[in-house]
């Protein structure tokens, strides 16, 4: 496996990709690599992708106050797995090479409506971050398709909407989430949870997926439903951020008579935030 840290070196990888007839897939990181990112690099080489992978962790989609400077970093644990599966190359930027003028100062991706719900309404600026730095590193490698974890599903659906609204050159792919056999969706901040967090973790998975049951067998209105496993939840221990039924295509509250519908819930755990989802059958 190949790997640079400069916008130039990637854009020429990538050109020799492509010169070699290969059509290239981009996995962007920020790291702690775990199955579910590894999910996404198999995912890309089923799909017949050379693939490029991005490990940086991006100071933009960060608030203040939050886990910026404890977010995990395991660079040598990541570039063995990388090279175990089968990663062509991989883009390691430090911050002054994707962000050469001030934060700041930084031109920005807004995709507005989409990223001020729920994750966004309680995390300012987060998908700006998101968003721009995705879009960054689409114009940096330029690859054919890019792949998603469907564990953020919020983000997926902003990166597919600034993916189109911008007309980039490349299709975005979403991939199941991983989870632990008992059910917590794998994610770099579970390392943050105590012994005690831990064992209550998986009750999170559990009442999205009994909400999942009532929104399709019972009669209760949603946001009723919404109230209650809320409320569940907080007296489980958790702090429960947000829980709403919403429709996967614009992320609005959804009513009975919508179709596709996704649970979207994030809790605080001491201070471990945790998001998962659940499509609803
Ligand atoms: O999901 C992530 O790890 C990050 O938000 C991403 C997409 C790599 C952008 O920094």
């Amino acid at each position: 496996m190949k790997i640079v840290e400069r916008v130039a070196e990637v854009r020429r990888e990538v050109a020799a990709l492509r010169a070699n007839g290969s059509s290239v897939a981009l996995v962007p990181t920020m790291g702690n690599l775990h199955a579910g990112h590894m999910d996404l690099i198999a995912a890309a080489r089923r799909d017949g992708h050379t693939v490029v992978a991005s490990i940086f962790v991006n100071p933009l989609q960060f608030g203040a106050g939050e886990d910026l400077d404890r977010y995990p970093r395991t660079p040598d644990e990541d570039i063995e797995k990388l090279t175990a599966a089968g990663t062509a190359c991989l883009f390691m930027p430090q911050a002054k090479e994707m962000y050469p003028v001030p934060l700041a100062e930084q031109t920005a991706v807004e995709v507005p409506r989409l990223s001020d719900l729920h994750c966004g309404a309680s995390r300012p600026g987060h998908f700006r971050g998101v968003a721009t730095v995705v879009c960054k590193l689409l114009n940096i490698a330029q690859p054919d398709a890019a792949y998603f974890g469907e564990k953020d599903f919020q983000q997926l659906q902003v990166i597919r909407r600034m993916t189109k609204d911008l007309c980039l050159p490349v299709t975005i792919f979403g991939v199941a989430t991983r989870r632990e056999e008992d059910g917590l969706a794998m994610s770099s901040r579970n390392g943050y949870l105590t012994t005690e967090e831990r064992a209550l973790a998986p009750t999170f998975h559990r009442a999205l997926r009994a909400l999942s049951d009532q929104v399709s067998h019972s009669e209760t209105a949603f946001r009723e439903l919404e109230s209650q496993c809320a409320a569940q939840l907080q007296s489980a221990g958790f702090h429960t951020d947000y829980v709403s039924i919403c429709r996967r295509s614009d992320l609005q509250p959804a009513s009975r008579g919508d179709v596709e519908l996704v649970i979207l819930a994030a809790v605080k755990l001491g201070e471990t935030r945790l998001i998962d989802n659940v499509t609803v059958a």
